[in-house]
């Protein structure tokens, strides 16, 4: 008798699509186009230009769409900023209440949104039923709550602004759901603009705004293409910028943005390892790759799309993963049994397979498994690329299709260093069943997503987002909440500008007979990396003059070299970030103790620099004491969350330093304001290279004495003196130093944000601020100085 078991091998799928007729009706029904949504209606389609709309499953077109032009982009602005004065005005509870009407509005059409969703992008039912929708609904909910709790739990905060934002085609309406849901919550009205491949699902959404109630131009949808998209992010009007997609155009956002004082947020590529120890259970592990690569057409930012595999079970581990590959399912994306749809579009189709002709060209042995393959529209079969190198091409690109390379290692330090070997840092899937294995991994590796023995999990509560040129900011989670917000700070009061002026350098040799100042210690002082004092590379120091026009001593005239320097010494700090925390409040202390030990020679030499009055002088330094002993105390204190995420999991969102910071440090407050930007970053665990203020240094310099008698590690603090401006662009050139703090340069922004664009570190251009008020320390600057890491470990049943 046959065996239930066997049958089940042998039985075929019978077609199970899910009906499309609403869907279809409604595009009926739009016939005409669609206009672009602003001010809550919808405008002509006649009066602009427009585009088709596609089903890449069938090549039909679905629809046309209007071309955003800049006078749209402009309306839709306008009315956003319009909106924000009566949105941002509401309570939270008010807000509150239309977030939740958006997430009952959304599960009402939640099959609706799914279909039509599956037949714009490719995407198969079971995934756009199952997933995307539901979490789109489960993100409005969630910042409802966030929109009730924000005045309690954001204290001191404010919205933003209008928000520009522009998302990608691989999740349509979930990316406009983490885009919109935060932005709305905390009081900003938004301008999105969907992929021009897939605007559907946001039209939909837009017609759903209207339906539950939301005042006009709070949300406003404005279709096109990149050119769209940049007319947005430009727009002045527009004071904060949410960006899903490539790097490629992330870094062109990056440029565009510079100097403007766009709030800016960037969630672009990975190439995300998926590790496989020998001691996993295999099975798992194959069905996590197939969830880890093949879900989406692996058209998915965070995907496992680099499998690295223990090489004692390697070849078992890739006949187990074969053999899987050989029952996914290709085909109509509206089947409820497919597995696998279609790829978003003949031009993504064409560069998949490119990629992978590259990667057997490099020498990659290519697998596909022999499945029935749809005749015609955007298919591509699961492919496994086995024997790649880790320089390679497919191996360092983005794919973003379903296509899988593996590669082997030995040891758990070498599964690390393959791992981090990308310019990306998203996501990370380890697989062990040893956790103190898996969670010395998920420490090391370098993502903003690390899941153990599981893959793609995303809940509204979790942060998402990445480290290196994976990008910064986060979405979910408190966390995302802060890309929506700004600190409402204190007017600062007048007081001296950043230096423009260049430093009249003087050869270092000659400055050492200068004339002696009354009340300052005249010296040259020199440059401090790696924990020794260093001559300037380039030989010369320049004179730091008084108010009175006096010169009170020589600064070195630091440059390019010695930043690079710098940042090697940093780079062999790294055991600073290592240390408990503990250990580095100790430290913080002893540096405090030993500032307070010389707090008149610290006063002496700022009345002496600034002019200040003794009794100004006495409350800088006693100020930066304080601030010191403040960051000390805070150092153990920095605590990251357990996120109540929706799965059995304990979601550990870890504040993780960035590791290497550039810090320009403010003219106002020499002292205080260097303190006040180097101790919380020091608590964090970051090593720090630090450019004093030009007009001011020597506070900053005599500060070497105190890192040399409290125990700092050599290379955890170098400072180096000169011209703000070039040594903050070196600084933000730099591929190692993975955040700028630029408070110095006051009026240069523009050139060392758009420097930043090479490794996209994050910079903090700080607006002046009044240091010596509450507005000078707190936990911004710890978060600022850190980056969430959400750990996603199994828990419970
Ligand atoms: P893309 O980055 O060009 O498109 C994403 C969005 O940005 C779209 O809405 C587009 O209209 C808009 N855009 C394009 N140029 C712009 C500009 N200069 N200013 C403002 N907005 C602009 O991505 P594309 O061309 O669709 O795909 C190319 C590759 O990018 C893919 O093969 C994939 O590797 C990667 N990609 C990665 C995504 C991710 O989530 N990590 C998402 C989409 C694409
Ligand atoms: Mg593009």
């Amino acid at each position: 008798m046959a065996l239930i078991k066997d049958i089940l091998q042998t039985m075929e799928y019978g077609p199970s699509p899910e009906s499309n007729e609403h869907v279809v009706a409604w595009l009926g029904q739009h016939e005409a186009g669609f206009g672009h949504f602003i001010d809550g209606k919808f405008t002509d389609p006649a009066a602009s230009e427009s585009f088709e709309v596609t089903s890449p499953a069938n090549g039909k077109v679905l629809a046309r769409v209007a071309r955003g032009t800049a006078e749209d982009v402009d309306r839709a602005v306008a009315a956003a900023t319009r909106a924000f004065k009566s949105w941002s005005k509401l309570s939270g509870h008010e807000r509150a209440r239309h977030l939740y009407a958006l997430a009952r509005h959304i599960q009402k059409r939640d099959r609706f949104l799914a279909v039509l969703e599956t037949m714009d992008n490719g995407k198969p039912i079971r995934e756009s039923r199952d997933i995307d929708i539901p979490l789109v609904a489960r993100h409005f909910y969630h910042h409802a709550g966030w929109a009730e709790l924000i005045e309690s739990e954001f204290p001191g905060y404010q919205p933003v602004g209008v928000c520009g934002q522009v998302i990608p085609w691989n999740f349509p309406l979930l990316m406009l759901a983490w885009k919109i849901a935060p932005a709305l919550a905390a009081g900003n009205t938004v301008v999105l603009k969907p992929a021009e491949q897939t605007p559907l699902t946001a039209l939909a959404f837009a017609e759903i705004c209207r339906e539950a109630g939301l005042p006009d131009g709070v949300v406003n949808i404005v279709t096109g293409e990149g050119d769209t998209g940049a007319a947005l992010v430009g727009h002045p009007g527009v004071a904060k910028v949410a960006f899903t997609g490539s790097t490629e155009v992330g870094r062109i956002i990056r440029r565009a943005t510079a100097g403007s004082g766009k709030k800016l947020s960037l969630e672009l590529g990975g190439k995300s390892p998926f590790i496989v120890f020998d001691d996993a259970d295999l099975d798992s592990a194959v069905e996590g790759l197939v969830d880890a690569i093949w879900f989406n057409q692996g058209e998915v930012c965070c995907a496992g799309s680099r499998l690295l595999v223990q090489e004692g079970i390697a070849e078992k581990f890739y006949a187990k993963l074969r053999a899987r590959m050989g029952t996914l399912r290709v085909g109509d994306p509206l089947d409820k049994s497919t597995d696998i749809g279609a790829v978003v579009s003949t031009e993504q189709l064409e560069r998949i397979g490119a990629l992978v002709a590259k990667g057997r060209q490099e020498g990659a042995e290519v697998f596909q498994p022999s499945i029935a393959m749809p005749a015609k529209g955007c298919f591509f079969p699961p492919t496994l690329m086995t024997g790649v190198e880790p320089a390679s091409t497919v191996a360092m690109v983005e794919i973003f299709g379903p296509v899988l390379v593996a590669m082997t290692f030995r040891t758990p330090d070498e599964a690390v260093a393959l791992a981090n070997n990308t310019r990306f840092g998203l996501a990370a899937s380890i697989w062990s069943e040893n956790i103190n294995r898996s969670l010395d991994i998920a420490a090391r590796v370098k993502a903003g997503v690390v899941w153990i023995n599981a893959t793609n999990l995303f809940d509204a509560a979790a942060g998402f987002g990445g480290y290196r040129e994976s990008g910064f900011g986060r979405e979910g989670g408190r966390e995302g909440l802060y890309e929506y917000l700004v600190p409402a700070l204190g007017k600062p009061a007048k007081g001296a500008e950043a230096t423009k002026a260049p430093l009249n350098p003087t050869p270092s040799a000659a400055t050492a007979l200068a004339p002696v100042s009354d009340d300052a210690i005249d010296r040259t002082a020199k440059l401090y990396i790696g924990g020794k004092q260093a001559r300037p590379d380039s030989g010369y120091s320049y004179a730091v003059v008084n108010p009175a026009g006096k010169t009170v001593g020589h600064a070195g005239l630091g440059n390019r070299k010695d930043i690079r320097n710098a940042v090697e010494a940093a780079a062999k700090a790294g055991s600073w970030g290592a240390a408990t925390a503990h250990n580095r409040a100790q430290i913080l202390y002893y540096i405090a103790e030993n500032l307070s030990a010389r707090a008149a020679e610290f006063e002496a030499r700022l009345r002496a620099m600034t002019g200040a009055s003794a009794k100004d002088a006495a409350e800088e330094v006693a100020a930066s004491i304080r601030r010191t002993f403040f960051y000390a105390g805070f150092a153990d204190k920095h605590d990251g969350a357990v996120h109540s995420t929706k799965s059995r999991h304990v979601t550990l969102a870890m504040n993780e330093p960035f590791g290497i910071m550039g810090i320009v440090c403010p003219d106002k407050a020499p002292l205080l304001g260097f303190v006040s930007l180097v101790m919380p970053a020091l608590a964090a665990g970051n090593r720090v290279i630090a450019v004093p203020s030009a007009r001011h240094p020597l506070a900053a310099t005599d500060f070497y004495q105190l890192l040399d008698t409290s125990d700092v590690p050599a290379g955890v603090v170098s400072i180096v003196t000169g011209e703000t401006a070039s040594l903050a662009k070196t600084l933000a050139e730099h591929d190692e130093v993975a955040a700028l703090w630029d408070f110095g340069s006051t009026g240069d922004a523009a050139t060392i944000e758009a420097a930043s664009a090479g490794n996209l570190k994050p910079v903090w251009s700080g607006a002046p601020r009044d240091w010596t008020s509450g507005d000078g320390q707190g936990r911004e600057f710890l978060r600022r100085a850190t980056q969430v890491k959400n750990i996603w470990v199994p828990y419970g049943e």
